[in-house]
């Protein structure tokens, strides 16, 4: 009995020890064929004493089991190791780069979406977002623009069909509604810039039904407007990659900003041809204020202990300023030869002033 526990050991750890099917085949054979040890072990059955070899017939048979289960096994292990062989030598890699004349281009829309990201994410701002699909409430109510609010008149709603207890929603005529939402559901600091789309009843040659704003809002316990004043100069610039542009604020008025100034940046026009930077002209590029302290309340947050300023802007505008593409609605014609012409490599880093040199 011993004999055949000790023989079973060994035929296993043989088996675990081979390498090739070949190998594998030839030790079945050797323990298992027709002239096999174990065959030959089973036919001397015969001689034996019926005691004897109720006894014997039993560890026999348990050992053929267990040396045919392991063969098996290990044949089966064999076979997945050769496939994992085979799909490992035959890999192909298509990652591999396609070739440079073929790759499709980054939407000018988006590279100034990218690009402005990038200078608020490095002054510490976080991306928010909003649906386009609005609340009254969030785009204009709580932004201090009641019912019978003249602005409402300026925006040129869309408004969806009226709900079962009258209530419409708008789609969202400015990106404002996500200064709401943020203030709604955190608690200052808040440093948010919200990039997105924007609707407005409107179709000609400087303005399109559907365009897109990037948002600012930045709250704490002693925000002012030089804070507002330096991080608009500083974004202008770099966005412009113009260390020097002039930025003038002009006072303006927004319902739910006070108080409220509109940028303009240097400009000049000659022969028809406009160029950013220095000279006689100021094109406006962006509305901005100190955020209403009847906003903040609206919001839930103490106006005594806190202030905000706000900036918005109109992302089509200033992609069109910066890379000189004449027609807003070209923007939106998927035409490929325009997308050949002004749109960017995708790997195109987005330009930062002082960036570059680092
Ligand atoms: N929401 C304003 C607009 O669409 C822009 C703005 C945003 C102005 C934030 C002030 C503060 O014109």
């Amino acid at each position: 009995m011993e004999d055949i526990e000790a023989l079973k050991n060994s035929i296993i750890l043989a088996i675990s020890e081979t390498t090739s099917p070949d190998g594998l085949e030839e030790l079945r054979v050797f323990e298992l064929g027709k002239s096999g040890r174990i065959t030959n072990m089973m036919k001397s059955l015969g001689n034996m004493r019926e005691i004897e070899r109720k006894i014997a017939g039993k560890e026999l048979n348990i050992l053929k089991q267990s040396v045919s289960g392991a063969i098996e096994k290990k044949k089966q292990s064999l076979l997945e190791s050769k496939i994992n062989e085979k799909l490992e030598l035959e890999r192909i890699d298509v990652t591999l780069p396609p070739r440079a004349q073929t790759i499709g281009k980054i939407h000018p829309i988006s590279q100034t979406i990218d690009e402005v990201v990038s200078i608020f994410g490095e002054m510490g701002f976080s991306v928010a977002e909003g649906p386009d699909i609005e609340e009254d409430w969030y785009n204009f109510t709580a932004l201090n623009i009641p019912p019978d609010h003249p602005a409402r008149q300026e925006h040129d709603t869309f408004y969806l069909e009226a709900k079962s207890k009258g209530e419409r929603m708008v789609l969202r005529t400015h990106t404002s509604p996500v200064q709401v939402r943020t203030m709604e559901s955190s608690s200052p600091p808040i440093r948010i810039i919200v990039p997105g789309r924007t609707y407005r009843c409107d179709h000609d040659s400087t303005h399109s039904p559907m365009f897109h704003q990037v948002e600012g809002l930045v709250v704490d316990e002693s925000t002012n407007m030089s804070h507002l004043k330096g991080c608009l100069i500083e974004f202008c610039r770099a966005f412009f990659s113009i260390e020097d542009l002039p930025v003038r604020f002009r006072p303006s008025y927004f319902p739910f900003t006070e108080p409220s100034a509109e940028v303009d940046i240097g400009c000049s026009i000659t022969e028809g041809t406009l160029k950013i930077g220095h000279g006689d002209k100021w094109m406006e590029i962006l509305g901005s204020g100190m955020v209403n302290p009847r906003v903040l309340e609206n919001c839930g947050i103490d106006s005594k202990k806190y202030q905000g300023f706000a900036f918005g802007m109109g992302i089509e505008r200033i992609s069109m300023l910066k890379y000189g593409i004449p027609d807003l609605r070209t923007f939106y014609d998927s035409d490929i030869r325009w997308m050949r012409h002004y749109g960017f490599r995708c790997l195109d880093v987005p330009t930062m002033v002082g960036k570059a040199a680092r």
